[in-house]
């Protein structure tokens, strides 16, 4: 069985639906809160162009996969939001996730404080979008939590006042996200067996995306077909070419990080087929068709020093990917 175009010509019944069955994350057990906050990856990352506000127009497919952090949010009676992170270096005001918390505090005058316990797997300053999933995981326990009276589209529009992909993990899933990341049209596609694993690689380094993005020169940019290529190939229920796995800063991050070249090297010495960076990186992805090859990959590249993890793709409510 197959899913069928129409599924995409609705765009907003399926971005609701997506942001309820990720509501339905979110367990709200008396004055304590839980939620989860899934990393992403980028299927495709087209960078088309400059715009005057000194951000770049996007066209970048995402998917959320299963590596994920978990917050606890704790109601008090200090009228703060406070932070505490397994990370300590992230235990602070200026993390998005508390930054979060004061906008809704604020917009709605809520009187109530809020304790942010973090529990950090995603890696940090990574490509992986674990800030942004982070901030939005906060907005939408905290709006079900407090009831608040906010359409998906006044939520997005607050989401992406805190970052470009905060928007995304709003929904999560696959996506199709433009304008400079927080125009996402939520996309019903079927996930190539031959992709059913996927292996992060961090290298030990971290890359600031501001500064990759001022380093593209306009020879990286792209015209968008490969997202508008991949995103057809997933919907028909076929494999993308791998020149659609484009990412427009990624020959811009190897030449510039020798360690994320190497690491890239490695994966592909390792088994793996097809290597692309997550968003500005360092991270890259790599999928594999089978548990036992993706695990062999695996185990050597930790041998030689890499952190790597072990994923899939996920949708908000924690349900697999559908695969063709
Ligand atoms: O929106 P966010 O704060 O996550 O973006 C971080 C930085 O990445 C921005 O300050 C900008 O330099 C760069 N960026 C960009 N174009 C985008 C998204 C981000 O130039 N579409």
């Amino acid at each position: 069985m197959g899913y069928s175009r129409s599924m995409l010509d609705n765009p907003g019944k399926s971005m609701h639906n997506a942001f309820m069955s990720y509501a339905q994350r979110v367990q709200i057990l008396g004055d304590v809160c839980f939620v989860r906050a899934y990393a992403k990856i980028n299927l495709t990352l087209d960078v088309t162009g400059r715009r005057t506000d000194g951000y770049h127009e996007l066209a970048t497919v995402m998917q959320t996969v299963d590596l994920h952090d978990t917050l606890c949010l704790t109601g008090t009676g200090d009228g703060r939001v406070g932070i505490e992170c397994t990370r300590p270096e992230l235990s602070n005001e200026g993390n998005l996730a508390a930054q979060a918390a004061r906008l809704l505090r604020e917009r709605f005058s809520i009187s109530q404080g809020v304790l942010i316990e973090l529990r950090k797997r995603i890696p940090v300053a990574a490509g992986l979008g674990g800030g942004s999933s982070d901030a939005a995981a906060v907005l939408l326990a905290l709006q079900q939590w407090w009831r608040l009276p906010l359409s998906l589209p006044e939520l997005t529009a607050l989401a992406a006042t805190l970052g470009s992909d905060v928007p995304f993990f709003l929904t999560g899933g696959l996506a199709l996200c433009e304008g400079r990341g927080e125009r996402v049209t939520p996309l019903a596609a079927l996930w190539p067996p031959s992709m059913r694993w996927l292996l992060l690689l961090k290298p030990a380094i971290s890359v600031a995306t501001a500064r990759v993005f001022q380093a593209l020169p306009a020879s990286d940019y792209s015209d968008g077909s490969a997202s508008r290529e991949l995103v057809e190939a997933l919907q028909e229920g076929r494999l993308p070419q791998a020149a659609d796995f484009h990412n427009s800063l990624e020959r811009g991050v190897l030449e510039r990080y020798p360690e994320v070249a190497r690491a890239k090297a490695d994966l592909l010495q390792a088994g793996a087929s097809l290597v692309r960076l997550s968003g500005s990186g360092p991270t890259l992805y790599a999928p594999f068709p089978d548990l036992s090859s993706a695990t062999r990959a695996q185990e050597q590249l930790q041998a030689s020093g890499y952190e790597v993890y072990l994923a899939h793709a996920v949708y908000p409510d924690g349900k697999v990917a559908p695969f063709r």
